[in-house]
């Protein structure tokens, strides 16, 4: 979801909404637009890439904006279609009549599309989910903006925060939310829309917080907010005192932090679109028929760093659930190694960007050799996805810090829904089993929640730690995947050198490392290899390791063993990591944090690999 922002009043609106739209870029975002009245007709300009592109179109144009003091403004992270001009918004009716912007995702778009072809004739010229606003209003609009509103959003379901205006209309904004911020900036002569506060800074620090299913209308001189139940609402007014750059935070100190926090909602978003009332799984963007999936004999997941450890949990589930043999493979090794690819191989590569190089280069070298591309990617239209014969998008939102959090859980959640499918297509997967599965999926987002709650507790530990050069992370099955990625979190945002292994090697070699006070954190949180763990655990604490125990809610056995325990919510061993890898991001943060870290752009790192 990226950023709205709209402006009416007597200053020069186009000028004032981008420089709004600016406030937001630190968001994310791939495509800008902008939609004007000027005195009854409608103007609309949008581009792909950045808002300097959009600038030079509107320099070069010769609307008189000396006369525009209305408009409203767009920068779009594509979720449905890939970023283009045309799927940019704003979008416009087929009459030109009414223009809109639109934050998030209508998910019965297709039906509503459906439904105005064929009874209204209308006609599409974007791939995106958001125009079926703009025609849905121009068919239901008999001369007021907001009553039109009311009707499009009853048949709407979703996250939405749209901003519409009409040209028959010209002194006024109409905007409504659902689960998706907006609010609306209180000038002087002027008033204001926007998706996210900073956007507004300059121009207000009193805000309306508008609340879900409320629709807004807006004049120059007048904010009126109505109900559900269209009924006018006194709402207090919100006062601002902190500054632009940590609004764009919504208050917390890094990016990483506050991703962290966003896990819940991304987990949601991509679980709960996917699942049907009989806990079916739709596989969106995936066409994979049962004849497709009977005749892989092979999977490769390759990918690089976080999303490489996402693999890992990904060939567990893959195994356990659809029965196909997996290879993980780290993207820069797979192409050199001449791997045994060919047309009974599904692929699929998984990244959050879906620009890293060596993942791409992985791509194309296993589908020269014949095999099905399946890829997991958080950027809508990005090259691995342009790429891939089958796209499953994480939708976690744009991921700003450079340390990967709430990409890696939403991969998981994909991993696991990809894996869940497949078996059931297969038939490999008994019901019960399954839908047990399904059940412990839709609790993860609220056992996070709860998680979340405990982090002052991780945030004192860091306090005793952050000294420390060295940290051991072990773990069995899963959980020494798990600890792969707690390891990487850490080093890679406080430069501590930090090592992971599974538990069961340890006596290999590496053990020769720990002595006293070596920090070991010890994921434990697989019930059926619990015992083995509390042995392996002895193993350290026998040499003086400091050990940090991570076990699920109940195994208190574990504090014997422990210096210290942090527990996660009771859950099925198959899903515990996507709890389990939360309080070791919290952890590695909150140690940078008291290093003094560049925690959200660490040295060294770019969010985009885009070489070899
Ligand atoms: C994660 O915290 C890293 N910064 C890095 O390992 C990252 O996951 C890797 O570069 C892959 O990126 P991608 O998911 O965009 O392909
Ligand atoms: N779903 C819409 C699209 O893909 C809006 C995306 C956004 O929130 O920017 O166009």
């Amino acid at each position: 979801m990226c950023g709205i922002v709209g402006y009416i009043g007597d200053g020069n609106a186009e000028k004032i909404v981008i420089e709004g739209l600016k406030k937001l870029e630190y968001r994310g975002y791939d495509s800008s637009g902008i939609a004007m009245n000027f005195g009854g007709k409608l103007a609309v300009e949008k581009r792909k890439g950045r808002i300097t592109n959009l600038e030079e179109v509107l320099e070069k144009s010769d609307y008189p904006f000396e006369n525009c003091h209305l408009a409203i403004g767009h920068t779009r992270w594509a979720t449905h279609g890939a970023p283009s001009d045309i799927n940019a918004h704003p979008h416009f009716s087929m009459d030109h009549r009414i223009a809109i912007v639109h934050n998030g995702i209508v998910e019965n778009y297709l039906d509503i599309k459906e439904k105005l072809i064929k009874e209204h004739g209308i006609k599409f010229v974007s791939e995106t989910d958001s125009e079926v606003i703009a025609q849905l209003l121009s068919v239901y609009y008999e001369g007021s903006l907001e009553d039109a509103m009311f009707r499009a959003i009853s048949e709407m379901r979703g996250a939405y925060s749209i901003c519409a205006i009409a040209a028959d209309e010209p002194d006024k904004i109409v905007a409504t939310r659902k689960d998706a911020p907006l609010l609306a900036g209180i000038g002087n002569g002027c008033n204001f829309l926007a998706s996210d506060i900073p956007a507004l800074l300059k121009h207000s620090r009193e805000f309306y917080l508008i609340e879900n299913g409320e629709v807004v209308v807006l004049d120059k001189n007048d904010i009126k907010i109505y109900n559900a139940e269209h009924k006018s609402v006194v709402r207090d007014v919100f006062h601002v005192s902190w500054d632009a750059a940590s609004a764009e935070k919504d208050g917390y100190d890094h990016f990483m932090i506050k991703e962290i926090h966003e896990q819940p909602k991304g987990l949601t978003e991509t679980l709960m679109r996917r699942l049907g009332d009989d806990n079916s799984i739709k596989l969106d963007g995936i066409n994979l028929t049962k004849e497709d999936i009977d005749g892989f004999n092979k999977v490769y997941i390759v990918a690089c760093g976080t999303a490489y450890h996402a693999g890992l949990i990904g060939k567990y589930a893959i195994e356990k659930f659809a029965k196909i043999p997996v290879e993980v493979d780290v993207a820069s090794e797979f192409r050199y190694r001449d791997p045994f690819v060919d047309d009974k191989t599904l692929f699929i590569a998984i990244s959050q960007s879906g620009e890293t190089l060596d993942t791409l280069a992985a791509l194309r070298e296993a589908k020269k050799k014949g095999a099905r591309i399946m890829s997991i990617v958080n950027v809508v239209g990005s090259s691995v996805a342009r790429e891939s014969d089958d796209v499953f998008y994480t939708w976690a939102g744009p991921e700003i810090a450079v340390a990967s959090t709430k990409a890696y859980t939403t991969q998981l959640m994909c991993m696991y829904l990809v894996a869940l499918y497949m078996g059931r297509v297969k038939g490999a997967i008994e019901d019960a089993y399954y839908n047990r599965l399904i059940e412990e999926l839709k609790e993860i987002p609220s056992k996070l929640r709860k998680l979340l709650g405990t982090e002052h507790q991780i945030q004192d530990l860091a306090k005793t730690l952050y000294k420390t050069e060295q940290v051991f992370f072990i773990g069995r099955g899963t959980d020494s995947a798990v600890g792969l990625e707690g390891s990487l979190k850490l080093k890679e945002i406080s430069y501590i050198n930090s090592f992971a292994i599974a538990a069961g090697e340890l006596k290999h070699g590496t053990i020769a490392l720990i002595e006293k006070d070596t920090i070991v954190v010890a994921l434990s949180t697989q019930d059926d290899l619990f015992e083995k763990m509390l042995s392996n655990i002895q193993e350290v604490k026998a040499r003086g390791a400091f050990v940090i125990g991570v076990a699920k809610e109940g195994n208190t056995a574990i504090e014997q063993q422990s210096s210290h325990t942090i527990y996660i919510p009771k859950c099925m061993d198959e899903v515990a990591p996507i709890l389990a890898v939360v309080p070791l991001q919290i952890l590695a943060y909150y140690i940078a944090k008291e290093r003094g870290c560049d925690i959200d752009k660490p040295k060294n790192l770019a969010k985009a690999v885009t070489v070899e």
